[in-house]
């Protein structure tokens, strides 16, 4: 049996169909990237723009003539457009034929099962639980950075996000979980686990254990055989001082940290209910900057968001120059159903959108490259992850910082880590050279 994994959307996305590629191997099917080979097509999906969610549709529509040539193949889809439209699917796309949420995936293979024996539709939907039972991220032959997700859902109001409705109340793995899982991609030979969550700085808050994200980040510290440790996303109200002083004090825990600043007016941020002011987001950027030296900060910005008026923008282009990020992922305001915005009428146009988002990618283009720069001619350790695409003879590796840079070497390096100095910058690569 075969299966075709379409994903979609964030890194809690790529690992839940990580996840459910694992426990569909183990029980028997193989992976295939052709429709024409599967016995099974899942979608995992993303709500949090309207693109993300056409983009879905249109591929289902599309399998309408497939379905009807080989009605044994099963189509599912998984994720956040299931929470988003339940069993509207099964309305819409009759070639539907399971619909899996986003605390469900570990349900999948039983759901297949059934589906097929039963020639029956599916639905699985739950909003309490973790959604994860013990001990499960799939084993990735020749992997060395594995992604671990140790909260899940949302309890902020943010007014433009679908996330809290479709990934549900927020809720942590229990901590010796989450360690005991640690360690054991640590004994898979993983070197680099990167923690998941829609607000990973708010891990614990519901636990009934003393511990919090800079506890849990420390205790993983001591985990020998992890090298690093990276997480996302943030939200700035929960980025405290003791974080940031955890990371400057381990130096297995990455020096970037990706805080989304959303807009750069208070106006907006009070729309957006984002329970921040512009003023004390930046004195959180100051006190990282303080704390951890050369932290490479990025962030997510959205563009006509309703309401938004050119002086509210502009506020939003000196706030990306003031604050000068490494990198910052901007976006068109998408209305979302099930949101707060959802009913404001003064909606920014289209053409307006796309000429403010066209706009400050070009403005954050040269910051990004000024960011960048004062990385060159220094030495820093990098981990190596993968051979590099362009060249037999070359690797690719991350700073601490998370800067890509390119290194002559051999593939069994990859994994280890190695001291360069970084000579010169193509576009937002490091060729280096070695220092011994
Ligand atoms: N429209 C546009 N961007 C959005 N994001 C979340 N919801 C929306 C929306 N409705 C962006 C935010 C968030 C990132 C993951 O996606 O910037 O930080
Ligand atoms: Fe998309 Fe958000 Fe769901 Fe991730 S959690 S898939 S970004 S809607």
């Amino acid at each position: 049996m075969k299966v075709l994994m379409k994903s979609y959307g964030c890194q809690m996305n790529d690992y839940d169909s990580e996840l459910a590629l694992g426990l569909l191997k183990k029980q028997g099917y193989s992976a295939t990237n052709q429709e024409e080979d599967a016995d099974v097509i899942l979608f995992n999906t993303c709500s949090v723009r309207e693109h993300a969610e056409d983009r879905v549709f249109n591929q289902i529509k599309e399998l309408r003539l497939l379905k009807e040539r080989r009605p044994d193949i099963l189509i599912g889809v998984m994720g956040c457009m299931v929470e988003n439209y339940k069993t509207q699917f099964f309305d819409d796309f009759p070639q539907v034929d399971i619909l899996i949420g986003t605390r469900n995936i570990t349900e999948l293979p039983q759901a297949i099962e059934k589906a097929r024996s039963e020639k029956t539709k599916i639905i699985k939907l739950k909003r309490n639980g973790f959604g994860y039972d013990l001990y499960e991220t799939p084993k990735i032959e020749g992997k060395f950075h594995a992604f671990l997700p140790i909260m899940t859902g949302c309890d902020k109001v943010c007014s433009f996000c679908i996330v809290p409705y479709v990934r549900g109340p927020e809720i942590s793995r229990a901590s010796h979980e989450v360690i005991g899982e640690v360690k054991r991609l640590a004994d898979f030979g993983v070197k680099h686990v990167t923690f998941l969550g829609q607000n990973v700085n708010s891990y614990g808050n519901k636990l009934d254990q003393e511990i919090n994200f800079s506890k849990l980040l420390s205790e993983v510290s001591k985990i020998s055989g992890i090298k690093k440790i990276s997480f996302t996303t943030s939200h700035p109200e929960d980025a405290h001082e003791e974080l940031f002083q955890v990371i400057r004090d381990h130096e297995k825990i990455s020096r970037h940290f990706h805080l989304p600043l959303q807009s750069g007016s208070d106006r907006m941020l009070e729309r957006m209910r984002r329970g921040h002011t512009l003023t004390q987001y930046r004195v959180k950027i100051d006190r990282m900057r303080e704390l951890i030296p050369d932290v490479s900060i990025s962030t997510d910005i959205i563009c006509g968001f309703p309401g938004e008026t050119l002086e509210d923008y502009e506020m939003t282009k000196q706030a990306l120059v003031d604050i000068q990020y490494d990198s910052a992922f901007i976006f068109k305001y998408s209305p979302r159903p099930h949101t707060g915005a959802a009913r404001y009428v003064d909606h920014i146009s289209d053409l307006e959108k796309t000429r403010r988002v066209t706009e400050l990618l070009h403005v954050e283009k040269k910051i990004m490259r000024e960011c960048n720069e004062r990385f060159l001619n220094r030495a820093f350790p990098v981990l190596i992850s993968e051979p590099s695409k362009k060249s037999k003879a070359e690797l690719l590796a991350h700073t601490w910082h998370d800067k890509k840079v390119i290194l002559k070497g051999e593939r069994s390096e990859i994994g280890s880590i190695m001291n360069v100095r970084l000579t010169d910058l193509i576009n937002e690569t490091f060729r280096t050279e070695r220092i011994l």
